[in-house]
């Protein structure tokens, strides 16, 4: 007869997972919503993730031979260290999620970045009273702090408001619903764009009415917001228009959600062209750029990702703070001062691989590009 092998929980024993140790094997897909699906992993050789709510990481997958990278935060909770969940929504046009919706099987390994990131509540000294705000897919922090919340019984005051299309798009109901009536500190407001005529919720889109009735005690909690664009200005909008003081509102830095590094290939914003703590003689060095048969100048008090851009050539890249992994390129020659916030492995810096976006000439440099 078969019987239940169950693996070593003893982190004092077991290795902390980092990109390098081994990839991430697929133990279970769960059917979230008629579009998003929720992937499980474990590291292929025993391991334990250790991470902050709301952090992500960067998944390394091969599309039809080419090598492709997504950033996704991660929905579980790191109180519950063996395994690691990414929720993801498939998107028109979207290749990398909809590459995992249709292809990814149990069983099947990835390779990942080291987990990192900035957004997380477990960086911060909150307030006692959170609001969580999120917009569609950018729910994955708030399910990640949630459940962090409720698994280490904080003392913390949640609201929870999350926007939707519709009922149907509504990502996690079952599980915010169950700590709606089972938690004496947990309050949830769902709103839905569109909303059929059962629907009981909020409907249409965010307003001042509806937030000031939905978290009468706003002005008093710490705001952690994530979702499209459009969302997060909103929010923002709607709580500086109440007096909200803004020290307390955080949201995701960049917008993790779409970027995939075959596709972002926008102009970086003008600020990020500008290095104001550099010190010291600028001093300008030939950047050859192999592929695409170019040489550019690059002085050393810019970064050579917005040197590549400001001659009109686009490159991947997606959060310009050497955190996502997405302006990965090899440099063959030369040398850089480079401040990887964790968007590079260890073996693929040995391999000769920078992150445009955090690295500074310190000599001519030569990148496959
Ligand atoms: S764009 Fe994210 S690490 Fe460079």
């Amino acid at each position: 007869m078969n019987s239940i092998s169950f693996p070593n929980i003893d982190n004092e024993n077991l290795p902390k997972w980092e990109g390098d140790l081994a990839p991430l094997e697929c133990i279970e897909i769960i059917e979230e919503t008629h579009n998003v699906k929720s992937f499980r992993f474990k590291s292929q050789k025993d391991a334990w993730f250790q991470f902050l709510p709301g952090q992500h990481t960067t998944l390394f997958l091969n599309i039809d031979g080419a090598e492709v990278m997504r950033t996704y935060t991660i929905a579980s909770s790191p109180t519950r260290p063996h395994t690691i969940t990414i929720t993801s929504k498939r998107m028109s046009g979207g290749v990398v999620t909809n590459w995992m919706h249709d292809n990814l099987r149990v069983g099947d390994c990835i390779d990942a970045l080291n987990i990192g990131g900035s957004f997380s509540v477990a960086l911060d000294n909150p307030k006692t009273k959170v609001l969580l705000m999120s917009g569609g897919s950018g729910i994955t922090p708030m399910l990640s702090m949630t459940r962090y919340f409720i698994d280490l019984a904080i003392n913390v005051d949640i609201v929870f408001v999350h926007n939707a299309q519709t009922p149907e798009d509504l990502i996690g109901k079952y599980e915010l619903d169950y700590y709606a009536h089972h938690q004496t500190n947990f309050d949830l407001h769902y709103v839905c764009d569109k909303a059929h005529a059962i629907w009981q919720g909020e409907s249409g889109f965010l307003s001042a009415e509806m937030l000031a009735r939905m978290v009468p005690d706003f002005l008093d909690r710490e705001v952690y917001c994530c979702g499209p664009e459009a969302y997060m200005v909103n929010a923002k909008t709607l709580l500086e228009g109440g007096g909200f003081d803004m020290n307390h509102y955080h949201q995701e830095s960049f917008d993790i959600e779409s970027s995939t590094a075959q596709h972002n290939m926008a102009e970086p914003h003008e600020e990020s062209l500008d290095t104001p703590e550099f010190s010291g003689e600028v001093v300008e060095y030939n950047v050859t750029l192999t592929e695409t048969g170019k040489t550019i100048l690059c002085p050393s008090n810019i970064n050579i990702l917005a040197a590549i851009q400001k001659q009109g050539i686009g490159v991947p890249f997606a959060c310009s703070m050497g955190m996502c992994g997405t302006c990965r390129v090899k440099m063959t020659e030369g040398t850089v001062d480079m401040d990887a916030q964790g968007g590079l492995l260890k073996s693929h810096e040995e391999e000769g691989y920078i992150l445009t976006c955090c690295s500074h000439p310190t000599s001519d440099v030569v990148l496959d590009l």
